[in-house]
Formats: structure tokens, C-alpha cells, sequence
């Protein structure tokens, strides 16, 4: 195994380009296999979660040929519907591949993806959306099987209990795009890479309408076709390299962006009291030496992303007051709480609420990494804090960071991957 160590207490300074979104790339990935041809990706990151979705495509029969994140997908040889558990468990991102499995072959024989370090992942929505397109689903030996002889249209509520669901959105949608007639998704997820999928299978020649809205309207056609495409940004990967700069008090511009998908977090921090620069596709900060504490909200977007939750907490670990983070989208996404307060950090959590005290330093320490968010909190905890910071399972980063440590030491961090 490998571990990062990372010698803490350099101001960062520089640019970075942001990579292609790992969560428009996944779906959009799973999509393609309902073209009748071959489908061509441009701006998709080099990343585990892709290499695990290319080897469920490969298992099912489809030829993938991956380089310089150009990826080329030709799905006519798909001649399987199984994702087996060894692939589902490793990535629940996965399960967006079960609607346009059973859109163009009308099954799929799923995994059922088991619990996450995030919290409780149901995907009951994801269920009903399909059985209202007319999708018999049963639960067999740990998989779910899904079978239908002709998708047809429906009005489809897609609201759970947490609001809306991204991955249930996206697999409802696909589905829409082969099913007999229209289907009003309402509730639907309005988060930039599902617009970025809509606009995909529109390209391919689905009819979508409303995308980016709470109301998503689809009619049905009867074929789609192999296109052409290049992905958004990852407003995560942005984020994530803004706050590591604000962290040591340094300076850095983003290029490659779309600042637009990151007004919450620019919000926040210019409520902070840092000050933001931005043009239509770069975002420029400069730290502060003392920052204000603010409080967050995790909402689907256009809220605050859950997703940059971990990193914005080790911001405010070093802001002057006390903040309070409340999670609305995974309340109990807080593994990385006892990591930080092993760094100095002074966070309490109450139930779904994270109070966050600031602290003057963090100090070096070792460090366990859990998922994939609350690892590269851990990383951004070991640039700001005086010492050496040892943190291991780095390989959850791998999942959805691209060249994190080589970006990262291009802006001057001391960051080094070695064996443990
Ligand atoms: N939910 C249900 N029922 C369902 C589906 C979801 O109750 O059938 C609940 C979830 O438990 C959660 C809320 O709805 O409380 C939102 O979950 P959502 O379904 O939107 O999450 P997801 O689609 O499984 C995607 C991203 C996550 C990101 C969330 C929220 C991908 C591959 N994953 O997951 O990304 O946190 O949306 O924005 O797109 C990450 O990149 O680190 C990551 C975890």
C-alpha cells in the first residue's frame, strides 16, 4: 500500500488546470452504450472510479480504448447485463449504468451495492423511477435483476427524503430517452453533470427538455447514435484546489473552469472575508492571513456540495471563531472528523452538525485516510499544519483525483507518495 507524506507549513502559489468531472464522466460513460455506434470522450481524468466503469463496459462485452483522456467506446459487442459485485462494491457510482442497460437491452442483473463509509446509500429511488417506465424488478442472491419487453413513458416524483438524487436522475433520464412516449421526471437533480448528461444524449439524439431544472421532460425515441463529446470541468476538483491554496495562505489561479457551478463555496468564502477573482472559465484567489468563521449548509446543488464539505471544514478549522457545518445530503458524512481533530483540530459533532472551533495551527501527525472527500481533507490538514503528516489508504483518492499530488506539487507542495 501507499501513503502520502507531506512535509505541512508552505504557502502554495501558482495555476492549476482543473481535469474533467469524474461525475459527468461516469454517467455519461454508462450512456454511451445505448448508442448504435461508437461514441468518442474527450476531457475524461485519468482516475479509478473511470478504469472500474471501463472494466464493467469490457466485462459486458464492449471494446474501450482509453489515451491523452480520450476514451473510444464501440458497445455493439455488448453481449452481458451482469455488473458483478467485485466491480458494484469497489464504486457505487456503478449503478448508473443499470437505466441504459435496461433502455437498450431491456435487462441488467445488478449487485446490490452494500453500505459506504458516507453513510447509508439506498437506491429505493432509483428502483422506482424504473418500475414506473414499466421495469419488473426483483432481488435475487444479492443482485437485483431488472427486466422489461418495452420501456413506456411516465410521470415520475423523484423526491426522497433528502431531496433530490443524482444518480437516480441520471438513470431515470436514460431510460426515458428509448421508452414509448413522454416521461415527466419531477424532483429531478439539477446538478451540472446531469445537465452535462442531458446534453450528451441530446447530442445522441434523445429529446430532452428542462434539464438543470426541478422538471425534466423526455420523449421517448426509437434509436440513438454514437457521438462525439468532450465533458465538463470537475467544480469538485476546482474547489478542492482553491481551498488547499486558501489553507496555507497562498495565492493561485484555476484555469479550466466553470465558475458558474461554484458560486456556493465563492459565496462563502467572500463571506469569509477572501477575495475572489474570476472570468468565464478561471477562478483566481488570494489568502488571507486570518479568515472569518462562517457557517455551511450541505444542499444538492445549487446549495453547498456536499462533496467540498471535508475540505471546507479544515478552512474553517483555522478561521477565527466557531463554525457550524450541518449536513443535509449524507448526515453522517463526518468520518474525517476524528482524522482532523488528530491535526489539532477542534471539531465537535452533534448528530448531523459539525461545530467547528478555530484553531491558531494544525500539527503534523498520522493520518487514516476513509473516503474519498474526507481523504483529500486530510491532505489539505497536512499543508496547513506545522510538521510532518504521514496519511494512509491514499488509494481512495486515486478513486477521484487526478494527478492530485503532481498538481499539488507544481503550486510548491511538499507531497510525496511512498510504499508504507
Ligand atoms: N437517496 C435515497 N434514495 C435513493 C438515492 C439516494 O434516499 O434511491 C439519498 C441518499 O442517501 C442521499 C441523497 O439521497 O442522502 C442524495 O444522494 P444521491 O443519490 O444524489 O447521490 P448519488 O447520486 O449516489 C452522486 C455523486 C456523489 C455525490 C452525490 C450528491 C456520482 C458518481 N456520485 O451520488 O459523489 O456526493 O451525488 O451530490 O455522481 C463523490 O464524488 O465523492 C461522491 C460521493
Amino acid at each position: 500500500m501507499e501513503k502520502f507524506l507531506i512535509e505541512g507549513g508552505y504557502r502554495l502559489d501558482g495555476v492549476v488546470k482543473s481535469s474533467g468531472a469524474k461525475n459527468a464522466a461516469l454517467p455519461i460513460i454508462a450512456a454511451s452504450i445505448m448508442g448504435e455506434d461508437r461514441t468518442i470522450l474527450h476531457n475524461i481524468p485519468v482516475l479509478k472510479d473511470v478504469d472500474t466503469m471501463l472494466k464493467i463496459l469490457t466485462f459486458l462485452g464492449a471494446k474501450v480504448n482509453f489515451s491523452n483522456n480520450t476514451l473510444e467506446i464501440d458497445p455493439s459487442g455488448i453481449k452481458k447485463f451482469t455488473a458483478p459485485y467485485e466491480y458494484v462494491s469497489t464504486m457505487r457510482g456503478s449503478i448508473c449504468l443499470l437505466g441504459p442497460l435496461l433502455a437498450k437491452y431491456g435487462k441488467a442483473r445488478f449487485s446490490m451495492p452494500g453500505g459506504c463509509v458516507i453513510g447509508p446509500r439506498p437506491i429505493d429511488l432509483h428502483l422506482k423511477g424504473l418500475k414506473k417506465l414499466g421495469v419488473e424488478i426483483t432481488n435475487e442472491e444479492g443482485y437485483i435483476v431488472g427486466k422489461v419487453r418495452k420501456l413506456k413513458g411516465s410521470k415520475i416524483f423523484l423526491g426522497g427524503n433528502f431531496g433530490s438524487s443524482v444518480l437516480a436522475t441520471a438513470n431515470v433520464m436514460c431510460a426515458a430517452t428509448l421508452a414509448e412516449g413522454e416521461t415527466i421526471i419531477e424532483f429531478a437533480a439539477c446538478e451540472p453533470e446531469i445537465v452535462d448528461l442531458a446534453r450528451f444524449l441530446k447530442k445522441m439524439g434523445a429529446k430532452i427538455y428542462g434539464e438543470g431544472s426541478h422538471i425534466v421532460r423526455v420523449i421517448g425515441v426509437k434509436k440513438l447514435k454514437g457521438v462525439e463529446y468532450t465533458i465538463i470541468p470537475d467544480r469538485i476538483d476546482t474547489g478542492t484546489y482553491i481551498l488547499a491554496v486558501l489553507i496555507t495562505k497562498g495565492k493561485i489561479k484555476v484555469e479550466n473552469c466553470i465558475p458558474f457551478h461554484l458560486m456556493a463555496l465563492m459565496d462563502k468564502l467572500e463571506e469569509a472575508g477572501i477575495y475572489i477573482r474570476h472570468g468565464e472559465d478561471y477562478i483566481e484567489v488570494e489568502g488571507a492571513d486570518k479568515w472569518k468563521a462562517v457557517d455551511i449548509v450541505t444542499l444538492p446543488y445549487p446549495g453547498f456540495p456536499t462533496d467540498l464539505q471535508a475540505q471546507m471544514m479544515v478552512f474553517l478549522t483555522l478561521a477565527d471563531g466557531i463554525s457550524v457545518i450541518t449536513e443535509k445530503v449524507f448526515p453522517e458524512r463526518f468520518i474525517h472528523v476524528g482524522e482532523l481533530n488528530r491535526l489539532g483540530a477542534n471539531i465537535t459533532l452533534d448528530g448531523s452538525k459539525a461545530i467547528v472551533k478555530g484553531v491558531k495551527n494544525l500539527f503534523g501527525a498520522r493520518v487514516m485516510a476513509s473516503d474519498l472527500r474526507a481523504s483529500a481533507a486530510l491532505v489539505l490538514g497536512g499543508l496547513a499544519a506545522e510538521g510532518e503528516t504521514h496519511i494512509s489508504r491514499i488509494y481512495h483518492l486515486d478513486r477521484g483525483y487526478e494527478k492530485f499530488e503532481e498538481k499539488l506539487s507544481k503550486v510548491g507542495a511538499r507531497i510525496k507518495r511512498v510504499k508504507e
